[in-house]
């Protein structure tokens, strides 16, 4: 039985006439550049998310970006990030004129190991972006505690964990400015690009909505470099559609990923995310680990079933950031993960029979390789 890495056909087909209808409303409306579609769905997703603003933006990249300048930060500043992510996290900073500075992951949650915070924090450091990276919520208190008593903005990149929890709160709701995406993949995806930043601070919802609309205090009046990142408003429509799924989507994420930690816990020379009390992740990806990452994905591939790495270089080795002179060796758990990971194939629609072909041929995979 073949098991894509990923599919979005069944959920595109099954919300098909639901979406078409909506979208014929924004025609009706002439509502293209942001609009009432995208008005109505930053007014329900504040609502899902229990959060005062959000302000759609055309892409997680570019909600990052208007996060970091809304907490202010500038040219020659110093950003706190994490290695092991996608490439948009360092891009955002870099946007800004500021330096990424990367701290090391935490192999239990995946994203910015809070221990390490402390010495990585310098007079310059302006913000600090934890990553739930996979849809996993990073520890966020210590970093909260600590950012907060050397009065440093957090900002969450919650491009992956739209829905997750952190000790019942959700992802995108604790920082100051947060930033997700809806690129189609994703837990809630547009069909095409857009993104949001997430705020309980109207100063910075003003600010990103500025923004995003080439700085325009009033109609013709530019009070600050501005940006054209209106998300259209078909999106706004299919997302709206969407949102009332998310939760169940979510849930058979949960779903999936609890059958494949109970029957893939013991396997041999395979590790797994473990689960933590205070963790509700959705699982937009379901990392495990193999220090035999080749010969284990291609025993996969001859079983039919697909998988992924997310992310094969940690940013301080990508050749772009060699400028930064941060060598290998230096972030052990990251340059570890970016060598190990394998993404088990991770959908809602997934069929139960599936998912046991994908256990039975990782559990295959897993016993050859160490016998
Ligand atoms: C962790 C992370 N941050 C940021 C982004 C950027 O989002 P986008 O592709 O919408 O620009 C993504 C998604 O691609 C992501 O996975």
């Amino acid at each position: 039985m073949a098991v894509p890495f990923f599919s979005l056909r069944d959920q595109t087909r099954a919300l098909k006439e639901e979406v078409v209808q909506r979208l014929g409303d924004v025609i009706d409306a002439n509502g293209f550049a942001n609009g009432p579609a995208v008005a109505r769905f930053e007014a329900e997703l504040a609502s899902y998310l229990g959060i005062g603003h959000v302000v759609c933006v055309n892409s997680g990249t570019s909600a990052l970006h208007g996060a970091l300048i809304a907490a202010g930060v500038q040219a020659g500043d110093e950003v706190i990030t994490v290695a092991h992510t996608w490439i948009s996290t360092a891009w955002a900073i870099s946007y800004t004129g500021a330096r990424p500075v990367f701290v090391d992951v935490d192999r239990c949650t995946c994203g910015l190991d809070p221990r390490l915070l402390d010495r990585a924090v310098t007079p310059r450091t302006k913000a600090i972006i934890p990553v739930h990276l996979y849809g996993h919520p990073v520890d966020m208190d210590p970093i909260l505690a600590l950012a907060a008593s050397r009065g440093i903005p957090v900002i969450e990149d919650c491009a992956q964990a739209i829905g997750a929890r952190y000790k019942g709160r959700k992802t995108g709701s604790m920082g100051l400015a947060n930033a997700t995406s809806f690129y189609p993949s994703k837990n809630l995806g547009a069909y095409g690009e857009g993104g949001a930043v997430l705020t309980n601070d109207a100063d910075v919802a003003a600010r990103v909505r500025r923004l995003r609309d080439h700085a325009q205090a009033a109609r013709h009046q530019h009070v600050e470099l501005g940006f054209n990142w209106r998300m259209d408003g078909m999106q706004g429509a299919v997302l709206s559609v969407k949102l009332p799924h998310l939760d169940a989507w979510n849930r058979r994420r949960q779903a999936i990923a609890s059958r494949y930690a109970a029957a893939l816990q013991a396997m041999p020379g395979l590790a797994l995310v473990p689960t933590l009390g205070w963790a509700e992740p959705i699982w937009h990806i379901y990392p495990v680990f193999h220090e035999q990452r080749d010969r284990f994905r291609a025993l996969l591939d001859q079983r039919d079933v697909q998988t992924g790495v997310h992310y094969p270089t940690p940013i301080h080795l990508q050749p772009v950031y060699a400028w930064l002179n941060v060598p290998r060796g230096s972030l052990p758990v990251s340059e570890w993960m970016a060598a190990t990971e394998v993404s088990l194939p991770m959908y809602p629609e997934m069929s139960d029979e599936q998912v046991n072909e994908v256990v039975d041929a990782v559990g295959d995979a897993c016993k050859q390789l160490a016998g």
